[in-house]
Order: C-alpha cells, then sequence, then structure tokens
C-alpha cells in the first residue's frame, strides 16, 4: 500500500520482505531509523532518487546533504583516489564510528553528485551504528543520502510514528525501528582547515567533551576543538546556507514554542520576570471559553520542574526530561516531547534551558532555534 510500515521487532532483528525490490525501492526516499533520528533515504549517487528527498522534505537545494555508509571500503569508493586520512580524523573514527558523528571530506565532483554538496567543495559522511540502517544500505549495497524525516523546519523525527504525521502520504515505506537511542541529530565536524583544528559545526550526538577526550588520549599533539558561535564564527558560513541551522527556521512545531531562562541571569537591560506573574501572563493565550493549554518540556528537578502549577485558567501538560545531571536522557525524549505535546493540541510549549554541558549543549542549539521567543524567569526561593 501507499505507507507499508514495517514492524522491526528488536529482539527478532530486521525481517526483509522477499517480494520487496530493494534496489527500485531505493530510489523513492525510504524513512528509517538510525541512532540518532530517523532519515530520509535514497541513493547518493542516483540524482533523480536524491532529488525526490528535496521535493519530499520542502529542503532547500542550497543546504546538503549527509552520504551514509555501512562499511570502510564503502567510504573510501566516495573520496578522491590521493586523499589520505589524517591522524584526527582517524582517532575519531577509530572511536566513533559507526556513531552519531558526521564529517566533512574533500569532495571529487566526478564521484559525488552537486546536488549532495549543494556545490560545497566538501562532502559530509557518516557511519551510523543503528542496525536497521546499516542493514539497509548493505541491501542497496551503495551509499544512501539521508537528511532527517521530517518536512523541513519541523522537528526531527525520533519514532516511525512521528514520520508517519509529518510525511503521510509522500513516503512509500517507513521502516519503523523503534524509537532512536540518541534522539539528536549526529554531530557535524570540519577538520579540514590548514591549521589543523577540528571545528565543530553542529552539535550533536557525540559531545564535544568526548571528542577533545578522544583526541588527547589518541594524540601526542591533539587539534583544537572549536565550536561553531562560541569559539568562533564564520562569516562565509553565515552568510550562505549551507552549514547547520544557520539561514533557514528550525525544528519548530506548528504552536509558539517558549524557551525559558530559569538559571542564566539575562542580558544587559533585560528584567527577570517573576515566576508567578510568567505563569500568569500564560493566561492571555486563552480565548475565555477554555482554558489555554500549556506544555512544559522541563527536567523533572529544575526549578519549573518542581514548581507548584496554577491551576485555575491553565490547563498544564507536563512531560518530564529526565533529571538535569542526565543530559543524554534529555537529548533522548527533547523531540518526541515536542511532537507529542503538538499532537496533544496544547496551544504553547515552554522549554527549559539545560546547562550548555555534554548533550547540553547539542539540546540547547536545537531549542534556541525553535523557540520564537525566550524569558528569563525569576525563581524566589519561597514560590516552593
Ligand atoms: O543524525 C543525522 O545526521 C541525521 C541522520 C538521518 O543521519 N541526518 C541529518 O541530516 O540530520 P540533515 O540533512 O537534517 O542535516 C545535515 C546537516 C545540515 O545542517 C547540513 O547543512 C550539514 O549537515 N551539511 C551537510 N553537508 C555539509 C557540508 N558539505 N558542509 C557543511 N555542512 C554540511
Ligand atoms: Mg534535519
Amino acid at each position: 500500500g501507499p505507507k507499508d510500515i514495517l514492524i522491526l521487532a528488536e529482539n527478532r532483528g530486521v525481517e526483509w520482505s522477499n517480494d520487496l525490490q530493494w534496489d527500485e525501492k531505493m530510489r523513492l526516499p525510504v524513512a528509517f531509523p538510525t541512532e540518532t533520528v530517523y532519515g530520509l533515504g535514497a541513493l547518493a549517487l542516483d540524482v533523480s532518487a536524491t532529488s525526490k528527498i528535496f521535493s519530499t522534505k520542502g529542503r532547500p537545494a542550497d543546504n546538503p546533504l549527509i552520504v551514509h555508509v555501512s562499511s570502510f571500503p564503502m567510504l573510501h569508493t566516495l573520496l578522491p583516489q590521493d586523499y589520505v586520512l589524517s591522524d584526527s580524523y582517524t582517532a575519531l573514527m577509530k572511536h566513533f564510528w559507526p556513531g552519531a558523528l558526521t564529517l566533512l571530506f574533500p569532495s571529487d565532483p566526478n564521484i559525488i553528485p552537486s546536488i549532495i554538496t549543494a556545490n560545497q567543495p566538501t562532502v559530509a559522511i557518516r557511519m551510523p551504528s543503528h542496525l536497521v540502517a546499516r542493514a539497509l544500505i548493505a541491501v542497496a549495497n551503495a551509499p544512501l543520502a539521508a537528511p532527517s524525516a521530517n518536512s523541513s523546519g519541523k522537528p526531527s523525527p525520533t519514532r516511525a510514528e512521528h514520520v508517519l504525521r509529518d510525511l503521510d502520504g509522500k513516503v512509500s515505506l517507513i521502516l519503523d525501528g523503534g524509537a532512536c537511542g540518541v534522539g539528536l541529530e549526529s554531530t557535524v565536524v570540519d577538520g579540514l582547515h590548514s591549521d589543523g583544528a577540528i571545528r565543530v559545526l553542529r552539535p550533536g550526538g557525540i559531545t564535544v567533551e568526548d571528542i577533545e577526550r578522544v583526541l588527547h588520549e589518541e594524540m601526542s599533539d591533539p587539534p583544537e576543538v572549536l565550536v561553531h558561535r562560541r569559539d568562533y564564527r564564520d562569516e562565509a558560513i553565515e552568510a550562505a546556507p549551507t552549514t547547520p541551522g544557520m539561514k533557514y527556521r528550525h525544528y519548530s512545531p506548528s504552536v509558539p514554542v517558549y524557551l525559558l531562562y530559569t538559571a542564566s541571569s539575562p542580558p544587559n537591560g533585560v528584567q527577570p520576570l517573576e515566576a508567578g506573574a510568567f505563569l500568569a501572563s500564560l493566561r492571555r493565550f486563552g480565548t475565555g471559553e477554555r482554558p489555554v493549554k500549556v506544555g512544559i518540556l522541563t527536567p523533572s528537578d529544575s526549578p519549573l520542574g518542581i514548581c507548584t502549577l496554577p491551576a485555575d485558567g491553565i490547563e498544564w501538560t507536563r512531560f518530564p526530561l529526565g533529571r538535569t545531571a542526565e543530559p543524554s536522557v534529555t537529548a533522548h525524549l527533547l523531540f518526541d516531547g515536542l511532537l507529542t505535546l503538538e499532537r496533544q493540541g496544547v496551544d504553547l510549549i515552554l522549554i527549559e534551558e539545560v546547562p550548555e554541558e555534554r548533550e547540553g549543549l547539542a539540546i540547547m542549539n536545537r531549542v534556541k532555534k525553535a523557540a520564537g521567543e525566550c524569558r528569563w524567569i525569576q525563581f524566589n526561593t519561597t514560590d516552593g
């Protein structure tokens, strides 16, 4: 039918139906699970297949795609013949491949179609660890280009049902591998500059702390690790939309999202709002005929997670994101929380800040892009 869903029971591994023509299927975009988020994959070297990825997502043509491989020999078929892996890439691949790390490589225009790279001189490649993703690439016996399996601008899907709700009628096949373990997209790293530094273009599932640790363990003279927008800014990158989420709206559900800072101090000149006053102000979102429905994504032990919520005029739905000390749990649940609250019909979503450490860096990167507005909230210790 138009929306076959293969249920892949975890304990049975991948069950491949013999009547499926996989070489044919892979000319259509197929939604499949990876350890980070669900991807929308098609044969990377087939231009008409990859162009369907762009049309299915409504993705701007100037945003390049990540190519997914299932083996090192497959990786090498994509690289320029004279290309030699750097020591830092060797160390990073040894520790994080297969997994949530995407590396930029020089792109040979005779190998990689320009639709993949959006005419960049580099191509982004990763080797996923998810059993189903690896099996799919291996069965296709070819690299797959795959962005996240969402309409452009929406939160990335971490469950098959998220894909179905977003792209129903637009994809012919969704492979259901259950919830993605990491829950955030891969970390995109550029180690191709002549200064040898490792530039993190998009924070993601592999943390900056782990990248630094591995480079220090493996190398006598480890390179610097620079995080875009924190340690450096690249005007050229920011002017062109060719790097992670610089120009386009991202990760946004259809309802307003507010980012609440409850621990950080506000920028100069911004007065923090008293918690009670802010919560009361939410009633303005109501129509008067029914209570305003407010979804909150918050760690369970944070100021907002433990505060008593006023019951009159507001219907609350709390979606707990794990404890503050467990940012990997928050990462795992963030997109699911946004998409679940949206489906439950809330009028707006509040997300509370988390510390920008470990997965928290990638979490806040996504949350800042999802949020239309920010508020700084002051909790009095007497508020309870
Ligand atoms: O975890 C992931 O990376 C998921 C799963 C499906 O693998 N994929 C994913 O793809 O997040 P996508 O298209 O949603 O995000 C790819 C990001 C974009 O921000 C894009 O700008 C960047 O990688 N990118 C791709 N090629 C690039 C290149 N040559 N130079 C710089 N950035 C690149
Ligand atoms: Mg995406």
